[in-house]
């Protein structure tokens, strides 16, 4: 089938190269003229491993192609995937300016039916919505339909999550809709037995805001957790183990740490609490996640005044730039947290990535980054861990503690174990730990 996907980005890419890996013909559509020009040389503007490979096989293939061109993009296919950007906009509530406008122009342009799928996360009524902008820019009467099928994937793995998604979720309003998105799909509930759950479009919507919001506050719930084990002496990591052989709890998202950040559960928790708040419910719940996740960063930044007490020209050793390991994107990261803050108090940084570096230095040009992770740390005050990447987990704690100037690790990953690391003669501070 012909598919056109309207958004290049983290999970247009990842989305269009695994349709045309599945034997479908997809555009790829962006706005972005310099991300396209990148792709037609077959270079990724985002960092996903595996990907380049595998865009670079389906364009060979003749099964991907790329461009600017929205119009051409409307033409080329019956069903047109929204992937853009839906930032935080005013007061947290999410900005539909990307996806309206894509409504806007396919609308303009369109000459026989289209389906507009929203893959981008949107609050809930986005559908109605577009619905009702595609009606008025219509030109001629053309059928349409609208549809939903929220993306689950997450950078860092999202290769392997399309092809093997836990579950696909599709909100259709026709049997035209369904038909059209059951085509698509289909070679992945064949291979992998995965669900499909098809349901109205309200409900696809709110799935994945209740997905992301759930799963922040699973995050939020143990970071509050730890702070009372602090208070207690006891051990977040050992109450988190213990939590979690709970089938019903289960291990993942209970890593104490400096909170959660990247593209997605910050706005898509502020998108919900808002949108909740505009259609009549307070969501008190959410709120206090944010709470929480906030005041981890402060807390950290406090273990780190602490240790300090003057952080004026301290030589601190930033490991970890990215949200998490095995991406670049930097959106919402702690590093975004820590690096102006510590800047402004004074202090002399020197910053690691393996991967997101590029990625920083757009923002922060002028700092003094490090490509060698033991360079990095060398003769500093500090070394502060803000990304579990397997470099830092796998590091020679012993070499590290003697090449440092004061040996002091301020941990917001817990990657360690702080017996281990205190017999090297370094002074640790994790989160929740005695
Ligand atoms: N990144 C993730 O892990 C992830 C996972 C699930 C869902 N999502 C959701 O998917 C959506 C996209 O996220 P992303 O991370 O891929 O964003 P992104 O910023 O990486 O990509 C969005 C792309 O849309 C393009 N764009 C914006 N307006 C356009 C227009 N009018 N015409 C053509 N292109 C346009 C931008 O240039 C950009 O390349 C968001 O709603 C996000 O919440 C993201």
């Amino acid at each position: 089938m012909n598919i056109s996907i309207v958004g290049t980005g983290y999970v247009g890419l990842v989305t269009g190269t695994c349709f045309a890996e599945l034997g479908h013909n997809v555009m790829c559509v962006d706005n972005d003229t310099r991300k396209i020009e990148m792709l037609e040389k077959l270079k990724m503007p985002i960092y996903e491993e595996g990907l380049e490979d595998l865009v670079r096989k389906n364009v060979e293939a003749g099964r991907i192609q790329f461009t600017t061109s929205i119009n051409e993009g409307t033409d080329f296919a019956e069903v047109i995937f929204i992937a853009v950007g839906t930032p935080p906009g005013y007061r947290g509530q999410a900005n539909l300016s990307y996806v309206e406008q894509v409504g806007r122009y396919v609308a303009e342009h369109m000459t026989s039916y289209r389906l507009l799928v929203e893959k981008s996360t949107v609050p809930v009524n986005t559908g109605e919505q577009l619905k009702r902008t595609v009606t008025k820019y219509l030109r001629e009467d053309v059928p349409f339909d609208v549809a939903s099928n929220p993306e689950f994937l997450r950078e860092g793995t999202a290769l392997k999550d399309a092809f093997h998604p836990d579950r696909i979720v599709i909100g259709v309003e026709s049997e035209r809709a369904s038909t059209l998105l059951r085509e698509i799909y289909n070679p992945i509930v064949e291979k992998t037995g995965c669900e499909l759950l098809e349901m109205n479009i309200a409900s696809a919507e709110l799935t994945k805001h209740a997905s992301n919001s759930f799963l922040a506050t699973k995050i939020s719930f143990i970071n509050a957790v730890s702070r009372v084990c602090e208070l207690a002496g006891a051990d977040v990591e050992q109450v988190a183990h213990g939590m979690g052989l709970d089938h019903r709890i289960g291990h993942r998202f209970l890593n104490a740490g400096v909170g959660y950040g990247g593209s997605c559960f910050p706005k898509d928790v502020d998108a919900f609490v808002h949108l909740s708040d505009q259609i009549g419910y307070d969501f008190k719940l959410l709120r206090e996640v944010q709470k929480i996740n906030h005041g981890q960063r402060e807390h950290l930044m406090q273990k780190i005044q602490h240790e300090l007490w003057v952080i004026q020209n301290k030589k601190i050793a930033i490991l970890g730039l990215a949200f998490k390991p095995g991406t670049d994107d930097i959106r919402e990261a702690p590093s975004l947290y820590f690096v102006p803050q510590l800047l402004e108090a004074g202090a002399d940084l020197r910053l690691w990535d393996p991967i997101a570096e590029g990625k920083f230095r757009e923002l922060y040009p002028d700092l003094d980054y490090r490509s060698d992770l033991m360079d990095c740390v060398k003769d500093a005050d500090m070394a502060l861990i803000l990304t579990d990447w397997p470099e830092v987990s796998n590091i020679d704690l012993g070499k590290l503690g003697k090449s440092m100037k004061t040996p002091v690790i301020i941990d917001g990953r817990n990657m360690y174990d702080p017996d281990t690391v205190r017999s090297h003669g370094i002074t640790y501070h994790s989160i929740g730990r005695p």
